[in-house]
């Protein structure tokens, strides 16, 4: 995704300060205890965007607490002025990378997982980054629940399709596949590239892994990316890309 560089951004960054995480690292382990101890449950969204979907179910959710990860600064503000808006206390958002999710979270800390519109990666040469690779599934592992959830939805029927076959590999059950999610009417909070693509006629894939007990464990292998610090620097990082056909 390329995002034009927002104006302003540091001083909207420091209005924003009440929802965004400045250390994500130092709250390894006790996220709910520090934000929001009666929290029943929490739900991680991995690469957030402008937020629709984050703003939304959060406040479908008020019960839930939500951490939203974005590592480009100038779609992370769109989301984070959106939940501002509303009001939410239930939502915080890091501007961080998936690659060191196993850094922001302890085992066992997250409950649902959701990855909404990642980018395609076309080409066997980038498949590693793609972020429904089996080793970013076993990345995953690592922080979810037993019987914890992953929700993917995505417009790509390459990606998905390719995509069906890591969650076996990383000890993920599959359930709710469908490959038009929307055939019968909108199903479900849309996120903002959903609906731009639901809009065009594409027809919305959507599925759920639930982790289930592996023995052995499969090898978590660290992910090559950047090293620990905020991704963007909060300067407003432009995305490398990964849009386009998948070809697998
Ligand atoms: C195609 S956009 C989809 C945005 C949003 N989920 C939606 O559906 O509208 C993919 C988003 O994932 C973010 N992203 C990609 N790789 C990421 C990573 N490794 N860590 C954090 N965010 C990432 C991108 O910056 C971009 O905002």
């Amino acid at each position: 995704m390329r995002m034009r560089k927002k104006k302003n951004l540091i001083p909207r960054m420091e209005r924003c300060a009440p929802c965004r995480v400045q250390d994500g690292f130092a709250l390894r382990g006790r996220w709910r205890e520090a934000l929001m101890p009666s929290a029943r449950e929490l739900r991680l969204e991995i690469g957030c965007g402008k937020g629709r979907f984050s703003a939304e179910t959060a406040e479908q959710n008020p019960d839930v607490l939500y951490i939203a990860l974005e590592r480009v600064p100038d779609a992370m503000i769109v989301a984070m002025e959106r939940c501002q808006a509303k009001g939410l206390t239930n939502i915080f958002f890091i501007d961080g990378d998936a690659a060191l999710l196993r850094d922001y979270f302890a085992p066992d800390e997250v409950d649902l997982l959701y990855i909404n519109f990642c980018d395609p990666w076309p080409g066997m040469k980038h498949a590693r980054r793609r972020l429904t690779h089996e080793q970013f599934l076993i990345l995953y592992r690592g922080i979810l629940r037993e019987g914890g959830q992953i929700h993917f939805k995505s417009d790509n029927h390459d990606l998905f399709e390719w995509s069906l076959f890591q969650f076996p590999k990383a000890g993920f059950v599959l359930s709710d596949v469908t490959r038009d999610l929307h055939g019968e009417g909108v199903r479900g909070v849309m996120t903002d590239y959903e609906e731009k693509f639901h809009l065009l006629g594409a027809p919305i894939n959507r599925c759920v892994g639930a982790k289930e007990p592996m023995d052995p464990e499969p090898e978590f292998h660290p992910i090559a990316g950047p090293t620990r610090g905020p991704a963007g620097g909060g300067t407003g990082q432009e995305d490398d890309g990964g849009g386009g056909e998948t070809k697998t």
